[in-house]
């Protein structure tokens, strides 16, 4: 399935036609409009080529804008990088979806996706408002449109040609399940949450033997800490092999067969978490054998995530 021993020059071929998903990625999720820009340029000087965004980030313009600019300046060419988007929960109603989709295109100043992605299983309330509350706070969902609906409006986007791939997030493998057994196009991609505390054992299970990429978010447990990167095993390892505890984590999450994304900020970070090469076994099978288990992410229940970029206006009021 896969083709480079170079972890960092690995592309993981998807469904025939889809391309190949570079299997070191970097995430947008960052906060600050002009840290965006910075970092996002700063992991494309590094060597990344697989760039993950969301209309949620609220910055899809910046990182279009560091992506112009990088690739001019590198004499990149627009085929050699990944990217990603994904459609928010308030755009589920299928009329919706391809008016999203366009709307992520313009911002992020490109002709085509590599991969389209449903943020989350989870429908909200359609509209302006990313987030919909009650008087009670609580999130209001859309009762009038299933998964199904919405996947189809996404197979739609591929048959148009503007979108190569489609995949689904923060899903749970029983959610998962039906999607894939009535799907025309078969999801190429299912980005969720995991690392060694969270290693989803069943869900790459069914990805591997249904040909799904499965896409790890958090690898570094979001830099928290006490977390996965002081975490003695890890630390251990890192000693040993003469790397960081980012590039151990990194490297293992590509060497067990998924593709990863991560975000570092600065430029030394970026070139750290780019460097990294392959653990020895005994390595792995220790990292394998870690017994903690935590979930940092919970939007995978909910479909509200944290570590959302908040704008003047979304900030004022909440
Ligand atoms: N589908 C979803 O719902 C969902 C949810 C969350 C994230 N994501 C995606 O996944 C991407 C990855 O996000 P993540 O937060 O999970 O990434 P992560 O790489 O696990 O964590 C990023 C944090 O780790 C720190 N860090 C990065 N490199 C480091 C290094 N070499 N040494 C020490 N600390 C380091 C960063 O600190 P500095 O900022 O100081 O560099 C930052 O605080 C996001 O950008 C987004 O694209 C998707």
């Amino acid at each position: 399935m896969t083709e480079s021993s170079d972890l960092r020059l690995r592309r993981i071929p998807l469904d025939p036609g889809a391309g190949r998903i570079p299997a070191l990625g970097f995430g947008t999720l960052i906060p600050d409009p002009a840290e965006t820009i910075a970092a996002t340029r700063n992991a494309l000087d590094a060597g990344f080529r697989h760039f993950d965004c969301a209309e949620r980030y609220r910055n899809e313009r910046e990182v279009g804008t560091a992506l112009r600019e990088g690739l001019a300046a590198a004499g990149i060419a627009r085929e050699d990088i990944f990217v990603t988007t994904k459609v928010w929960n308030t755009n589920h109603r299928p009329e919706r979806v391809r008016p999203a989709f366009e709307a992520s295109l313009e911002r992020l100043a490109l002709t085509y996706l590599d991969l389209y992605l449903i943020h989350t299983p989870f429908a909200f309330q359609p509209g302006d408002d990313q987030d919909p509350r009650d008087q009670d706070g609580n999130v209001i969902y859309d009762r009038e449109v299933t998964l199904l609906d919405t996947w189809k409006a996404m197979e739609s986007l591929v048959d148009h040609g503007k979108c190569r791939a489609i995949g689904l997030s923060d899903i749970a493998l029983e959610t998962l399940k039906p999607i894939y057994g009535s799907a025309r196009i078969k999801p190429s991609v299912v980005q969720v949450e995991s690392h060694p505390y969270l290693p989803e054992t069943e869900l790459l299970g069914f990805c591997k033997e249904k040909g799904i990429v499965l896409l790890a978010f958090a690898p570094l447990g979001h830099g928290m800490k006490p977390g996965l990167l002081g975490d003695p095993v890890i630390a251990g390892i890192a000693a040993r092999v003469g790397k960081t505890p980012a590039q151990v984590l990194l490297a293992w999450a590509i060497q067990r067969g998924t593709a990863v994304l991560t975000t570092p900020r600065s430029a030394a970070r970026a070139r750290e978490n780019f460097d990294i090469s392959p653990l020895p076994q005994d390595a792995l099978d220790e990292i394998n054998r870690i017994q903690t288990r935590q979930r940092l992410n919970p939007v995978v229940n909910t479909g509200v995530p944290g570590f959302i970029p908040q704008t003047k206006s979304t900030a004022q009021g909440k």
